[in-house]
């Protein structure tokens, strides 16, 4: 293992619709999003490690902080399982803000499970590596529905219904999605938690969810029938579902009125809410930008991507 390099690039993801529903078994539509990157390298140490190195923490693993659970996790199950030796060193690149539903933390789950596996020759199948990232995804989110790693380890966009049910959708919608950052970090696990605390006590949330989950389902043949206009309506209509459990803060609100006003088709929160990401969907390019125009200064960051 002397002087040894590898790299893996892992990517961001967005979901379409169904977020939340899949944890109750509905299924849900995401897309891998391939401009927003997370380059990983491994490399050999002198010094026995592991060692890693992040925009915001350089030294030892057991140094790690706890928001890097799922990387920990990983690494020390792989390491103590195969009796790997620690004389390396694993950086990450991201191009993903952290805590936005963008899937930052299943794509450097991904990437860590995916660079070990290269490195050390471990002979992982592509369904061990998903299943290991799922588990560090558990560690970071409470329980994690599995979306997020189905999705950023797919080259098309997804159908998804947990625990492994992935089907994936080749042809593109024929429309623009703005992915518009609210600056706010969302948290999965409070988010997840909030809403499983309103469907146990109200009928009526556990209908909400039903809804989410078939906007999905109807998203999906809509999407496969390039029906850009019933895509947006259920964009909407999720977002009206999403908002009711009180999912959308007041900025969140304010991208979705604004984005409405200047042609969206659909507009809603994306991931788990809280704060995160808005997504948009326009049917030109044109209007995608008068959108990402008029949301500007309520944005830390907007994307447009073509489907
Ligand atoms: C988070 O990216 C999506 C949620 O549906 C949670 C999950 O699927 O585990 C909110």
């Amino acid at each position: 293992m002397s002087n040894l390099k590898k790299t893996f690039t892992s990517y961001g993801k967005v979901i379409l619709l169904g977020e939340h529903a899949v944890v109750y078994g509905s299924p849900a539509f995401a897309i891998p999003i391939t401009k927003l990157k997370i380059e990983t390298e491994i490399k050999t140490t002198a010094q026995a490690g592991p060692f890693i190195d992040t925009a915001e923490f350089q030294g030892p693993l057991f140094l790690l902080p706890e928001k890097y659970d799922g990387i920990r996790f990983v690494i020390e199950t792989l390491v103590a399982k195969d009796q790997l030796d620690t004389h390396f060193e694993i950086t990450y690149h991201s191009q993903i803000p952290l805590e936005r539903g963008l899937g930052s933390s299943a794509s450097v789950s991904y990437a860590t499970v995916n660079i070990l596996n290269d490195y050390f020759e471990l002979g992982l199948t592509p369904a061990e590596i998903i299943e290991l990232a799922n588990q560090a995804e558990a560690i970071n989110h409470g329980s994690a529905s599995g979306l997020d790693v189905a999705t950023i380890s797919s080259e098309f966009p997804v159908s998804f219904v947990k625990p492994q049910a992935i089907v994936p959708i080749k042809n593109k919608l024929n429309g623009f999605l703005l992915i518009i950052d609210t600056g706010e970090t969302g948290n999965t696990r409070e988010a997840v938690a909030k809403v499983r605390q309103q469907v146990l006590a109200e009928t009526q949330k556990k209908e909400l969810i039903d809804h989410l989950g078939n906007q999905a389902r109807k998203g999906i043949i809509a999407w496969q029938q390039q029906d850009i206009l019933a895509f947006g309506k259920l964009m909407d209509k999720a977002q009206v579902d999403l908002d009711k459990f009180g999912l959308a803060t007041s900025k969140i609100k304010r991208i979705v009125k604004i984005a409405k006003k200047n042609g969206a088709l659909g507009t809603k929160l994306s991931g788990s809410g809280l704060g995160g990401i808005v997504i948009s969907l326009a049917q030109t390019k044109a209007t995608a930008e008068q959108i990402a125009h008029a949301v500007a200064s309520h944005a830390t960051n907007i994307f447009i991507e073509e489907i």
